[in-house]
């Protein structure tokens, strides 16, 4: 498994993007949280935010969604440039039409599941998918602690990969730090986000090696 890291500018100085995109060069991804304040009690940001973060860096985006009506709105996240696009299961109306929308546009198509969503009722959607997130807190805020009791689902989800031999990435967001990466890896996660342990650390490029040296080990 390949590891990759994908650190959150939920967590970087807004004001500050493009600079804040090339403090973590070296990472795999740029993941960018956009909130709508119905579906996670918070807001973010939306797609003219992605479309210049995404002409600002080299790095592609990783897209997560944490909106109600996905399949209306994550097309044009796609169009914005986001490399990857996740949509919550529980906000869905029709995920498989919504991942082959977005693979169908150019990227890659991911769903998410809250603590509380099991991963088995869509075991059968696993092939549409190029990758899963396991959150590991509740959607909503940065720095929120890790939630240890995932680690069964995160180990469950790849024994359902490697059931079907998907080359499906598994994501891991929420609480991701150096005192607990090596327990998402160990469990079988391979592309792990993390804003507060990487932007509330002095050296943010540095954090990133660090947490994928632990992931690696
Ligand atoms: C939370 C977001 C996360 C958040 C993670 O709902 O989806 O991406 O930025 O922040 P940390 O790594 O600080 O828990
Ligand atoms: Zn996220």
């Amino acid at each position: 498994m390949t590891v990759q890291i994908s650190p959150s500018i939920l967590s970087a100085d807004f004001a500050r993007l493009a600079e804040e995109a090339e403090a973590v060069k070296g990472a795999d991804w740029l993941h960018v949280d956009v909130m709508d304040n119905h579906f996670v009690p918070n807001l973010t940001l939306g797609v003219p935010v992605v479309e210049s973060l995404g002409r600002a860096t080299d790095t592609p985006i990783d897209c997560h969604l944490m909106i109600e009506e996905p399949d209306r709105w994550a097309p044009a996240y796609v169009e914005a440039g986001a490399g990857s696009v996740t949509f919550h299961a529980e906000a869905a109306a029709a995920p498989v039409r919504l991942a082959r929308e977005i693979r169908a546009k150019g990227a890659r198509a991911a769903m998410a599941l809250k603590p509380a969503t099991p991963v088995e009722p869509y075991e059968d959607l696993l092939p549409e998918l190029d990758m899963l997130l396991v959150m590991t807190v509740e959607p909503g805020f940065g720095g929120q602690a890790f939630l240890d009791v995932m680690l069964p689902k995160i180990r469950r989800t790849r024994a359902l990969i490697d059931k079907y031999g998907l080359q499906m990435w598994l994501q891991v967001d929420g609480g991701v730090s150096a005192d607990t990466i090596e327990r998402c890896a160990e469990a079988g996660a391979d592309v792990f986000v993390a804003g507060s342990a990487v932007y509330g650390a002095q050296d943010p490029a540095a954090a990133v090696r660090a947490l994928r040296a632990k992931a690696e080990a």
